[in-house]
């Protein structure tokens, strides 16, 4: 079997990782993928844009692909979906009606207010002077988030009003995120622990993937700005097995219930962000319409299952028969970004020494930011590798994994050094 996954980033070097461990598949394409996957046996980069549809479509008829996995959220809110199945393509995502979800932050908002999915309470602006009048009146901190898609810098966390003040000016009236801030949103801020849940469904079925959480933050102890993740691991031993029936109780059954019944069932990877309290009250923070990244690297790596079979059970609509498998091992990955993350940052840099560490079962190296020149190894993003480690406990995996880290770090890198530092200890 041929499979194509498009995207170039550390997520979709997992999903390709994978996908190429299946005995049904020969070879899996990427477009246009990164040095990682370049490097990968069995895989292929594309060089094509994961917005190019037609030029996709044209690959996937000329190769006779069998199926297309899609990686991030951009091609799903544009209708990539659509477009394959328009052409009697197997494609697995949602479709651009299911995607918004993701793609629409008051759209989300007022799907999980219709359908009774617990949430913070939130209000939508468009008028920058309703927004200020609001303001003045709400209890600080406050989350302010643009509408649309922002590559994860559309929310921000105001500490205060002048901060907020000034997030909104720059959301509605300096047009920051352009047409993504026309609409804000501005909602109470929640205290808790954050999970990320992900499921796969095939508009009827669903299963659960393994249970994971993220750090968002740029900086140790979970300071600094937000950004597209630093680290993750899996299991979250947060999830208890009585919270795990919650959040299928609570958010995901009404979820693929609700989009169901408003015409758009659900095909592909739900995430739903959610918000833990210390009461173990469950709220939904965000949903995404594909696989996490990083929370995609450690929960492969844990997958023991056949990867390619889920997909294409997705796609037939036979996901009830599939068993997931997972290693009982907990995997915790550790982004490596360049300098300046995620802001600005520096491309180019040579990572020097990725050659000198021997393949192992026991982790792996994804690349997100990466392309190959001359032979050698260059940065050419934020988010540059996500070094990933298997361990029987949750603080054994994160000494192999920074042990790596410290290998294959370059000049101008930047991590955090406390991936799993919540969950150490509860595990
Ligand atoms: P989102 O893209 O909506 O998930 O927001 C990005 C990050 O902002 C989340 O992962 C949380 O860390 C934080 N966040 C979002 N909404 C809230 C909220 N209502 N209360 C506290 N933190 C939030
Ligand atoms: N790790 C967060 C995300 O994938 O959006």
């Amino acid at each position: 079997m041929k499979v194509l996954v498009i995207g170039n980033g550390g997520r979709e070097h997992a999903l390709a990782w994978k996908l190429a461990q299946s005995p049904l598949v020969k070879t899996v394409y990427v477009a246009p993928g990164n040095a990682g996957t370049y490097r990968e046996p069995k895989v292929e980069n594309v060089p094509i844009d994961p917005l190019h549809f037609e030029e996709l479509v044209e690959f996937v008829k000329v190769q006779q692909i069998n199926f297309t996995v899609v990686g991030p959220e951009a091609p799903l809110v544009a209708g990539i979906v659509d477009y394959f199945t328009q052409r009697n393509l197997p494609c697995l995502g949602p479709t651009k009606d299911a995607a918004q979800l993701e793609g629409s932050k008051v759209f989300s908002k007022a799907f999980m207010e219709r359908h009774n999915i617990p949430t913070a309470r939130a209000r939508v602006f468009n008028s920058l002077e309703a927004a200020q009048q609001y303001l003045a009146e709400c209890a600080y901190p406050i989350v302010i988030k643009a509408d649309g898609l922002a590559a994860g810098k559309g929310v921000v966390i105001a500490k205060d009003k002048t901060e907020a003040e000034g997030t909104v000016v720059d959301m509605l009236s300096h047009k920051r995120f352009g047409l993504a801030g026309d609409q804000i949103i501005i909602e109470d801020f929640l205290e808790g622990e954050e999970v990320s849940f992900i499921v796969l469904c095939d508009g009827e079925h669903y299963v659960p993937l393994a249970t994971s959480q993220d750090h968002k933050a740029r900086d140790d102890g979970d300071k600094g700005p937000n950004t597209g993740g630093m680290g993750a691991y899996s299991p979250a031993p947060l999830v208890s097995p009585h919270l795990h029936d919650e959040i299928l109780a609570t958010v995901i059954e009404p979820t693929l219930k609700g989009l169901s019944q408003e015409g758009y069932p659900f095909k592909g990877f739900l995430y739903a962000g959610l918000m833990i309290s210390p009461k173990e009250e469950i709220k939904v923070l965000e949903y995404n319409c594909r696989f996490g990244d990083p929370e995609t690297q450690p929960i492969l790596m844990r997958l023991a299952s056949d990867f390619a079979q889920m997909c294409l059970d997705a796609l037939n609509g036979t996901l009830n028969t599939y068993v997931a498998e997972w290693d009982p091992n907990y995997a915790l990955g550790v982004v490596l970004a360049a300098a300046g993350y995620p802001d600005e940052v520096k491309k180019g840099d040579v990572c020097p020494t990725l050659n000198d560490i021997a393949p192992s079962k026991v982790y792996k190296i994804f690349h997100a930011g990466t392309k190959i020149e001359e032979g050698r190894i260059l940065t050419n993003g934020g988010r540059v590798l996500c070094v990933t480690a298997l361990g029987e406990t949750l603080q054994d995996a994160q000494t192999k994994a920074y042990r790596i880290v410290k290998k294959v770090a370059w000049d101008g890198v930047f991590y955090r050094s406390d991936i799993g530092y919540k969950a150490l200890g509860k595990n």
